[in-house]
């Protein structure tokens, strides 16, 4: 590889790590990035949820899997709260640029109980695993209470 192929290389590493902090084309396109950040997000909690209440029999391995995997998506979906994105085919309130400190502070909440909620689940220990459950579930309820439209 001759030294300009190695410079582009880096080039483009650099732009893929980028996009994590989400540039969007259009306002369209932040709000369907947030809500399929949101839905996969939402699909494996509501796995963990199964095993928390009971409704299917706690799996660790299963628990550990998906907890990791909303630990990972919980990371996602605020670099798409863009300013300008609170109409459209949304739910997004608009208090969410207008409190954005209070809303910054709900979504790192999330992000602080979905690891704790992954430790837990990895620790194989059922009675931890469905309190740090219902931890995060909270935090799922308080911010949608506060900034997402019914
Ligand atoms: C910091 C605030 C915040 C937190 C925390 C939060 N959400 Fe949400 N959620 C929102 C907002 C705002 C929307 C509406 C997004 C939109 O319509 O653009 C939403 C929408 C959703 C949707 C619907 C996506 C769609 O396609 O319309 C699901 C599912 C969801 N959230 C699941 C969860 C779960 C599960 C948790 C907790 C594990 C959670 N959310 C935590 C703010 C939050």
């Amino acid at each position: 590889m001759n030294q300009l192929c190695r410079v582009m290389l880096l080039v483009s590493i650099a732009a893929c790590s980028l996009s994590a902090s989400a540039q969007f084309a259009k306002p369209e396109d932040a709000i369907k990035y947030r809500k399929s950040a949101l839905t996969v997000m939402g699909t494996h909690f509501g796995r963990l949820g199964a095993m928390a209440q009971g409704r299917v029999p706690f799996d660790a391995k299963a628990a550990a899997d998906n907890a990791d995997i909303v630990a990972n998506m919980a990371k996602l979906p605020w670099a798409a709260f863009v300013e300008g994105t609170d109409s459209g085919d949304t739910k997004a309130k608009p208090e969410i640029w207008k409190q954005s400190a209070k809303f910054k502070e709900a979504a790192d909440k999330l992000q602080a109980e979905s690891i704790k909620l992954a430790a837990a689940a990895h620790s194989g220990k059922e009675d931890a695993f469905k309190a740090a459950f219902t931890a995060t579930a909270g935090t799922c309820k308080s911010c949608h209470d506060d900034f997402r439209a019914k």
